[in-house]
């Protein structure tokens, strides 16, 4: 990457800290939607502004990834990227770009900080769970032999790995409150009247840790999911990390994907360690956010080069 080229991204890793911030920020229309109060008070504390600047930001952004790829001089990967694939299927169609931006911008958003939310939580947990981090390397160690990288076809082989990511997505999934519903019609909840036009949102973070569902829900045991047949795909309740419904995440496949192969490849290759002098009681597994519950504090591992590659 040139100077340029590092400039445009620092600046655009800035303004996408900042979106996230926006996003999980307090505004009154949000809440009121129906008061022409809530505008002005929005107004007033200069969160239509913020949005405004972020949005155009943002825009300019996607507008430069849109030009690079539509370049003819472009020297073309070998496979098409995401980009490409979109801009394929806007060719020809009388639309503007806003679309195309507007999806890049949702591949963005919805499927970064997810994923490396996800792989610093179960990090944490490993780290903490030094049995579970040697039961996981066991088995990746053993399917992939020395000097061998790990394929994404290697993943559905490892059972144990999967359970891993299953009970750090129940313990802490990234987006807590799932996106935002609104009751269409009066219902009973609990014996609680909820009139239309609510905006209802699914604590699946405490679902995940509800002790009518889950046995000792706040430890971390993988093993919970050898015997049962509960998955995060949308239909048991009581594991909603993706969500349900028609909200569902649409990238409920790749997002668990990404989140395997990379913590597999970091469990194949490097055996972890805390910093000099910390032990697992130091790591704090306090979180933060609303829109997405990240670590509070930032996670220091020491990466060595794999000691023994087959383990009995
Ligand atoms: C560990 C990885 C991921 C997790 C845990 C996750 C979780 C979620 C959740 C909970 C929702 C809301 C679903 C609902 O309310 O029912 C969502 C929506 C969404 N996700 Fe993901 N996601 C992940 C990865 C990704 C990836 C990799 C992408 C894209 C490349 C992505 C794109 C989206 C989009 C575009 C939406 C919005 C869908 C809509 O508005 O209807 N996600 N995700």
């Amino acid at each position: 990457m040139n100077g340029a080229k590092l400039m445009k991204y620092a600046k655009f890793q800035q303004v996408f800290s900042e979106a996230m911030v926006a996003l999980s920020a307090f505004s009154a229309q949000d809440f009121f939607p129906a008061s022409p109060m809530s505008r002005w008070f929005d107004k007033l504390v200069g969160l239509e502004a913020r949005y405004r600047r972020i949005f155009l930001e943002l825009d300019a952004y996607f507008e430069m990834v849109l030009s690079q790829h539509m370049d003819p001089g472009r020297v073309k990967p070998e496979t098409d990227d995401l980009v490409d694939v979109l801009i394929n299927l806007w060719k020809g169609q009388a639309l503007t770009k806003d679309p195309l931006k507007a999806l890049i911008m949702d591949a963005f958003i919805g499927g970064t900080t997810t994923s490396s939310v996800t792989l610093l939580w179960a990090m944490s947990e490993l780290i903490k769970n030094p049995a579970v981090m040697k039961k996981a390397q066991t088995e990746i160690r053993n399917m992939v032999a020395d000097k061998q990288t790990l394929q994404v076809d290697n993943l559905s082989k490892l059972k144990y790995l999967k359970m891993v990511v299953k009970e750090t997505l129940r313990l802490h999934p990234p987006a807590p409150l799932l996106v935002p519903r609104e009751t269409m019609d009066h219902v009973k909840v609990l014996g609680y009247d909820i009139p239309p036009k609510t905006r209802i949102f699914v604590n699946v973070w405490a679902i995940g840790r509800d002790p009518v569902r889950w046995e000792k829900p706040e430890e971390f045991y993988p093993e919970r999911f050898d015997d049962i047949s509960i998955d995060f795909h949308g239909s048991h309740y009581e594991l909603l990390p993706f969500g349900a419904g028609r909200r569902i995440c649409p990238a409920i496949h790749m997002g668990a994907t990404i989140v395997e192969f990379t913590l597999a490849s970091l469990l194949h290759s490097f055996d972890w360690e805390l910093p000099q002098g910390m032990t697992s009681q130091d790591v704090s597994m306090e979180g933060t956010g609303r829109q997405v519950y990240c670590r509070k504090t930032p996670l220091y591992l020491v990466p060595s080069c794999k000691k023994q590659t087959h383990f009995p």
